[in-house]
C-alpha cells in the first residue's frame, strides 16, 4: 500500500497528541488508511518532533511510532522524504517552521491561528500561494455534528431569513491556585501568543463565514478579568492577556452577530459552546453536538408579567434535530481532506488565505478594543 509520510511538529503537545496523532493519524492507521477517490488506500506514516526527547520517547513507546526526532531546527526531517510537513506547535513558533517548510517543497498543513499578526500571515500565504506546495489550516468546527445540523439547516431554507447569530463559548478555567489550571499557562501571556481572541477569534471568522457569510465589521471589548494565575511549574505569573472577549459583528446579508468568549464564565446551558439563530421562519440553538429548533408555527407568545410565576417551560418548545448519519472526529475528517488533496488532487479551500482570514479578524477585534470603535474588515488582498 501507498504510504505518505506525515512530519508532526508540536505533537507532544495537547493538540498534537490527542487530536492529531491519537484521534486522526492513528486512528486513520487502524482503519487501514485513508481511501482515495480511486479506491485505492493511503498509508500515513507520521515522525514525532518536538523539543522534549523524554515526551517523544514515552510518546513513541506508548503508541508504537518508531519515528522520532528532537531536532529543533528541522534540517533532518525536512531533507527526508516525507511529503506533509504539520504544525502544531504554540503559535509565535509556526511561521518561521512553515516557511521552512515550505522551502523545503513540503506540503504543508497547521493548527490555528496561521500565525501571530497580520502581516506575518498575508506573507506565509503569499509564499505558500506562490510556491506549488498544497497548503492547509485546521478549521475542526466545521465538522461539529451540531454545527452540521446547522448547515443542513441553512441549505434546507429553514430559517428564511436570517436575522442573528449569538455564539455563547466558555468555561471556567482554574487560575491554578488549589487546582491546577486545565489550560497551558501560555494562553494567559500575550507575549507567548496567548489570549482567547488570539485563541477564538480564528475559529469564529470561518465558522461565521461559512455557515452565514463574510465578517464586515467588528466591535470588541476585551477583559483581562483575572490577573494573577499559576503555572506548570506551580509559579504564580502575571496575565497579561485577554481571558474574555465580548464582541459584536456585522455580516454580510444584514445579519447580527454577538460573541461571548470566556475562559471566566461557570457553564448554564447544554454545552461549551452553543450558537443560536434567529429568522423570520424559525430559530435554532446547536451544541457541539446536538441541535434544536423551533419553528415559526411552534413559537409561543410569551406576555411579559414578572408578578406571578412564569408556568410555560420554554425549552419544552424546541424539537432535535435527528443525527440522520455518522459523525466522525471533526480533526480526523478534516486531515482525511487533507491527505486526498495532496494525494488525489482533491479540493481543498481550507487554504492558508483563509487562515489569514483569521488572523485579520482577530487583529481587527484587538484594534477595536483598543481604538473603541467598530472595525471595518476588508475582503483580504494576498
Ligand atoms: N483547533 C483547535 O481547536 C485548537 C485548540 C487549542 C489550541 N489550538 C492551537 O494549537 C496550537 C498548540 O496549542 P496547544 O493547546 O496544543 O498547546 P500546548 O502548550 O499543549 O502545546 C504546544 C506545543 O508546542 C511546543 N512548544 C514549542 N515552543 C514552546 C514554548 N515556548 N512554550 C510551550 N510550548 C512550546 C510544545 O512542546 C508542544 O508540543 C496553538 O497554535 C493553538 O492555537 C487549536
Amino acid at each position: 500500500m501507498q504510504e505518505i509520510g506525515i512530519i508532526m511538529n508540536g505533537v507532544t503537545g495537547r493538540m498534537g497528541t490527542n487530536q492529531h496523532l491519537i484521534r486522526s493519524i492513528l486512528a486513520l492507521r487502524e482503519e487501514g488508511g485513508v481511501e482515495l477517490p480511486s479506491g485505492e488506500r493511503v498509508m500515513p506514516n507520521p515522525l514525532l518532533v518536538g523539543r522534549n526527547e523524554r515526551k517523544l520517547r514515552a510518546l513513541s513507546d506508548e503508541y508504537g511510532v518508531d519515528r522520532w526526532t528532537a531536532d529543533p531546527n528541522l534540517e533532518s526531517c525536512l531533507d527526508g522524504d516525507d511529503e506533509i510537513y504539520f504544525d502544531s506547535q504554540v503559535t509565535p513558533r509556526r511561521p518561521d517552521a512553515v516557511l521552512k517548510a515550505i522551502e523545503a517543497g513540503k506540503d504543508v498543513y497547521c493548527e490555528k491561528p496561521l500565525a501571530s499578526d497580520l502581516d506575518t500571515a498575508i506573507e506565509v500565504a503569499r509564499v505558500a500561494e506562490r510556491s506549488d506546495v498544497k497548503h492547509g489550516i485546521v478549521q475542526d468546527k466545521l465538522w461539529l455534528p451540531g454545527l452540521m445540523k446547522l448547515g443542513r439547516l441553512i441549505d434546507q431554507g429553514f430559517f428564511g431569513e436570517i436575522l442573528s447569530v449569538r455564539i455563547e463559548f466558555g468555561y471556567w478555567v482554574f487560575t491554578g491556585h488549589g487546582q491546577p489550571a486545565q489550560r497551558p499557562s501560555w494562553n494567559y501571556r500575550a507575549e507567548d501568543g496567548g489570549g482567547i481572541i488570539d485563541d477564538m477569534f480564528s475559529h469564529w471568522s470561518y465558522v461565521l463565514e461559512n455557515l452565514f457569510g463574510r465578517v464586515e465589521s467588528v466591535s470588541c471589548l476585551g477583559k483581562t478579568h483575572i490577573p494573577r494565575r499559576v503555572d506548570e511549574q506551580g509559579e504564580e505569573y502575571e496575565a497579561t492577556a485577554d481571558d474574555a472577549a465580548y464582541a459584536i459583528m456585522e455580516l454580510e446579508g444584514d445579519i447580527v452577530a454577538q460573541l461571548n468568549s470566556s475562559w471566566t464564565v461557570r457553564v448554564n446551558r447544554d454545552d461549551l459552546l452553543e450558537v443560536q439563530v434567529d429568522g423570520t421562519k424559525g430559530s435554532a440553538v446547536a451544541g457541539l453536538r446536538e441541535c434544536k429548533t423551533q419553528h415559526h408555527a411552534n413559537t409561543p407568545k410569551p406576555v411579559w408579567n414578572p408578578d406571578t410565576p412564569t408556568e410555560h417551560d420554554f425549552t419544552e418548545d424546541w424539537e432535535t434535530v435527528p443525527d440522520n448519519q455518522e459523525f466522525e472526529n471533526a480533526f480526523k475528517q478534516q486531515w482525511v481532506k487533507f491527505i486526498r488533496h495532496v494525494v488525489a488532487d482533491e479540493p481543498f479551500p481550507w487554504d492558508f488565505r483563509a487562515g489569514a482570514k483569521g488572523v485579520q479578524l482577530t487583529e481587527a477585534s484587538h484594534q477595536a478594543w483598543d481604538e473603541q470603535r467598530r472595525v471595518t474588515v476588508d475582503d483580504l488582498q494576498i
